[in-house]
């Protein structure tokens, strides 16, 4: 397998009234292409905060940050957001879905900012998660549940090659958020999409090859898992 990205000694400090707030304290951590990685933490524990730096969404205080061998840019925002355009696909909390654009048109959208015109691969991706029927609906018209669905459709749609989910299953139930894992799993697979997903749920450990955990910025262990789907 090929290295996909290296952090050493990763620090994102916040200089605070009350003083410094180490929200990331040293973290170093390979991610090899493929891997499907698991990050799991208390609240507080730093998960978004490393999220954020993979990402290049935010840039950390300390340490180096390589993907594919070349610096990751930082303190740039127009650098950082090319980044992040050519190499990442994140699922947020809150899934800002254009509200004028139908389901289908959310995905059209990203899938053709990044070249494909194809409506058969979005309509795909929403088969994937279980939308087929809402494609011609307005995010107002589905509940959270579904917006979440299509916001994760449309994260694989741009083939990203670093795919990040902050609890992405979080407002699913167990038996949606089984069937949404075993697409994205799919869809990683199909794709050679790597990802890395925080969540709270030691139940989607089994969809991970490796699980790392983090308590006060700090990863406190990393353990590869026999996979077994
Ligand atoms: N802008 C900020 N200024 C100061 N401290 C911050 C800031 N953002 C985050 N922190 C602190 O950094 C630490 C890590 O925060 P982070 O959001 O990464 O936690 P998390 O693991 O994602 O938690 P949760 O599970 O609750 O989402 C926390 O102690 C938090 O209070
Ligand atoms: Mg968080």
């Amino acid at each position: 397998m090929n290295k996909l990205l290296k952090m050493e000694n990763l620090e994102r400090h916040y200089e605070t009234p009350a003083g410094v707030v180490k929200a990331l304290d040293g973290v170093s951590i390979e991610i090899y292409e493929g891997e499907r990685v698991i990050l799991l933490g208390p609240s507080g524990s730093g998960k978004t905060t490393l999220l954020n730096c993979l990402s290049a969404l935010d840039s950390p205080t300390g340490g180096t940050y390589k993907f594919l061998d070349n610096d990751v840019p930082r303190d740039n925002s127009e650098m950082m957001t090319s980044f992040r355009r050519d190499n990442i696909g994140y699922v947020f909390q809150f899934f800002n879905l254009l509200q004028d654009l139908t389901v289908l048109e959310n995905i059209l959208l990203i899938q053709e900012l990044a070249g494909n015109k194809d409506p058969s691969r979005a309509k795909e991706l929403l088969r994937l998660v279980g939308l087929e029927d809402e494609i011609n609906r307005f995010p107002g018209e589905i509940s959270g549940g579904q917006q979440q669905r299509v916001a994760i459709a449309r994260s694989i749609a741009k083939r990203p090659t670093l795919l990040l989910g902050d609890e992405l299953t979080g407002n699913l139930d167990t038996e949606t958020s089984n069937k949404v894992m075993l697409a994205l799993v799919e869809a990683c697979k199909k794709e050679k999409i790597t990802s890395v997903f925080v969540t709270h749920d030691e139940g989607l450990v089994k969809y991970a090859t490796r699980v790392i955990r983090i308590d006060s910025g700090k990863i406190i262990s990393d353990e590869n898992i026999v996979e077994d789907l």
